[in-house]
């Protein structure tokens, strides 16, 4: 999926299930996209940011050379959803000092691009509509659409080739499947090109557009750290022990 890696879905109507969280924990090399539908997350980090990512709000997190954070569901009546959405930094980049940005729901602002369809755009530009998040290191485009019964939707990314569609609730008809995707929590990665399309079903449909163009760099990933060689894992990892693993100022 490069320039992403990875895009987790979490979800839970037991408050048993998520509010363990996730404790204090490091990022270097990568940006940590966290965007909320139902529910407060509670974060802080070792630049000082401290606050909450509520309901329909976004961070956009830019670990870089480094940073500590915690992320901490807090309990919500219903059912609890975000997703956070890893993207990959480009070897110049790895090092920059980290960077952070929060969006609150109210500044997102919403497209309708056709009958039907409605566009919550995050980062990137959908019918002259720009979403909040902009100078991303890794062009970007990331929007939420919400689509009403048997709606169509077709899209076009431009440059950005690597294209991901996340049902999330509802049925769909994507690209150019001929069935309809009706399981929320089906993720479809489309072929190389720009241009989707997408068909709901007779309930609408909820789903993440992500997409963003190509690194083609070597990928050495150690859990929450990701770089592009093995050495450059172990210094993480060795700085982390000794405790110099948080820069000040930054290498480039
Ligand atoms: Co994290």
């Amino acid at each position: 999926m490069d320039p992403f890696l990875l895009l987790d879905d979490f979800h839970s109507d037991n408050p048993r299930d998520y509010l363990a969280g996730f404790p204090w924990h490091p990022h270097r090399g990568i940006e940590t996209v966290t965007y909320m539908i139902r529910g407060d997350v509670e974060h802080g980090d070792s630049i000082g940011n401290k606050g909450t990512i509520g309901s329909g709000d976004v961070q956009w997190m830019t670990a870089g050379n480094g940073i500590l954070h915690q992320e901490m569901p807090q309990r919500y009546d219903g059912m609890f959803q975000g997703f956070q959405l890893w993207v990959n930094l480009p070897a110049s980049k790895k090092m920059m000092d980290p960077r952070y940005r929060e969006v609150k729901s109210a500044q997102m602002p919403v497209a309708e691009i056709s009958k039907g369809v409605n566009v919550k755009v995050i980062a990137g530009e959908v019918s002259g509509v720009k979403g909040p998040v902009r100078d991303l290191v890794v062009d970007t485009e990331y929007i939420d659409v919400i689509m009403g019964p048997n709606a169509a939707l077709e899209h076009d990314s431009g440059d950005r080739t690597t294209q991901l569609a996340y049902l999330y609730a509802g049925d769909a008809i994507m690209g150019t499947a001929e069935e309809a995707v009706d399981a929320p929590g089906t993720l479809v990665i489309f072929g190389e090109g720009s241009r989707i399309k997408v068909r709901s079903g007779s309930s609408g449909a909820r789903m993440l557009l992500v997409s963003g163009k190509p690194l083609r760099e070597p990928i050495a990933w150690g859990g929450p750290i990701v770089m592009n060689t093995e050495e450059e894992l172990e210094l993480a990892f060795d700085e982390l022990r000794k405790g110099t693993f948080i820069k000040r100022g930054g290498r480039r």
